[in-house]
């Protein structure tokens, strides 16, 4: 076998509904055209080989019949590549080790879903080497099943991005995932320095949750028509009428407790220089936020978004899905 595959998965960000979506609620999200590239190779021994730079020697060994059987502590990305192999060969009996190599068009920093944009890539070359003619619900369900072995939370929105492609409506899990567009959001991104971490803020919202059962479940209610709402404007191209709902959003988003002084000044200052709406993007704490701007009103968006501290990325969203390279 000297076959090898790389296949290239996107990025994502979320554009409505972020943390209700983790109570079985509905959000929508885009995926980005900052792709995660994952190349497998076969091998002649039964090890299977991560190229990680991360890593003091710049890759990761193990025998792919033992990969379940201790907690040794990787970098992230290994973890999920790793994982995704595991759980493939208890569908598919893997006969030959495996090579695979992981590269990046972002700083996972952003929080543009480089944990799952790896698996999907991970999984669906690995397919392609074997010959699996999975669907993408397939593929979404296994891809799943590892970010939640791996985080423990998580409502599997970002494997949807990378899996499906374009803007998405999509319940908790994937008990719903419907293509709402396949053309990019007048959207501009604002990262705000910070690297967040999503299982701890997930934890800090279940906690209140826990403390206000009645408040918490009507601000998620409220979320959950305003993601009802968003995907009709969206249809509509009513970027105005979705511009009140980013805003709604964000105001729903502070109480619960996950924005921060500085995602609460980038928004403010885009909205200032008449952006129709702006929000954080995803579970909050930092990452990026995202500004909803026609052309004309752009760059002085951008520069408000600067002037605020925040470093503008550019992204390209409704991108498509995981894709076979070469
Ligand atoms: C994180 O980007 C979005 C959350 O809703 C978590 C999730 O849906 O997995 C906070």
């Amino acid at each position: 076998m000297d076959k090898k595959i790389t296949v290239s998965a996107p990025g994502k960000l979320m554009v409505l509904g972020e943390h209700a979506v983790v109570y079985n609620r509905p959000c929508i999200v885009t995926a980005v055209d900052s792709r995660i590239r994952v190349t497998v190779e076969p091998r002649g021994d039964n090890l299977l080989v991560i190229d990680a730079p991360q890593l003091p020697n710049g890759h990761y060994k193990k025998p792919i019949d033992k990969l379940g059987s201790n907690k040794e502590k990787v970098p992230k990305e290994v973890a999920f590549v790793k994982k995704t192999v595991e759980l493939l060969a208890q569908e598919k009996k893997l006969e030959n080790g495996i090579t695979v190599s992981t590269k990046s068009d972002f700083s996972h920093r952003y929080g543009f879903g480089s944990s799952s944009a790896v698996t999907v890539g991970t999984l669906k070359a690995l397919c392609e080497l074997y010959g699996l003619d999975w669907s993408k619900r397939k593929i979404f369900d296994l891809a799943y099943r590892v970010t939640l072995s791996i985080q423990g939370v998580g409502s599997g929105f970002d494997i949807a991005a990378g899996v499906y492609g374009g803007t998405l409506y999509f319940v908790t899990g994937g008990k719903r995932i419907e293509k709402i567009i396949d053309k990019p959001l007048p959207l501009v991104v604002g990262y705000s320095g910070t690297k967040a971490d999503t299982p701890t803020l997930v934890r800090q919202v279940a906690e209140l949750k826990e403390k206000q059962p009645n408040v918490v479940n009507e601000i998620f209610d409220t979320i959950q028509t305003l993601v009802e709402q968003g995907k009709n404007y969206i249809r509509k191209d009513d970027w105005v009428s979705l511009g009140d709902l980013f805003r709604i959003n964000q105001g729903l988003l502070h109480s619960l407790g996950v924005s921060t002084p500085k995602l609460d000044d980038m928004c403010t200052q885009a909205l200032v220089a008449r952006a129709y709406g702006a929000k954080l993007s995803g579970a909050g704490g930092g990452d990026c936020m995202i500004a909803l701007v026609l052309d004309k009103e752009k760059s002085a968006v951008e520069k408000a978004i600067e002037s605020a501290g925040g470093e503008v990325i550019p992204a390209t969203t409704s991108a498509e899905g995981v894709r076979v390279e070469s």
